[in-house]
């Protein structure tokens, strides 16, 4: 029997990519990518892949310190599932560092500070771009 959800055979789940909107009063911490080439000299929000058996809040601490060398608090979610490629979904969270100042160490060439009037000013990846104008309504809203 065929049922809603049920066509296609067995649903894979989808590979979780989590990334974090650093806030420091109404400024938006964005990060170039350096690489992979395809993506670099974009802009996106600091994350990465969740690994097997990681809780996604867990994962996103590790790439904080990983990627920018700092301690993160995690905030509230943005949004829910956000399209990245097809099998892959984007999950965002503010968030802001606690300890340590960011420094591009991994995967990024530059790190900015974007005031309120500039958030739009960087060319963000595609799947960031939706994000970012989520979270300024979540930031508007207090
Ligand atoms: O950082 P990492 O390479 O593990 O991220 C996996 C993929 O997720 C990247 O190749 C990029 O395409 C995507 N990504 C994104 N926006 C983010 C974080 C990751 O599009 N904020």
């Amino acid at each position: 029997m065929r049922g809603s959800g049920c066509e296609g055979g067995p649903v894979t789940p989808p590979v979780v990519v989590v990334a974090v909107a650093l806030l420091r009063g109404r400024q938006l911490l964005a990060a170039r990518r350096s690489a992979p080439s395809a993506l670099a000299g974009g802009w996106e929000l600091p994350g990465g892949k969740v690994e097997p058996g990681e809780r996604e809040e867990d994962a996103l601490v590790r790439e904080c310190v990983e990627e920018l060398g700092v301690e993160v608090r995690l905030g509230e979610r943005v949004g829910g599932d956000w399209p990245l490629s097809p099998g892959r979904a984007l999950r965002v969270w503010t968030g802001s560092v606690v300890e340590g100042e960011p420094a591009p160490l991994q995967d990024h060439d530059e790190l900015r500070w974007l005031s309120w009037g500039d958030w739009e000013s960087v060319g963000w990846l595609p799947a960031d771009m939706p994000v970012v104008g989520r979270l300024r309504a979540l930031v508007e809203e207090g």
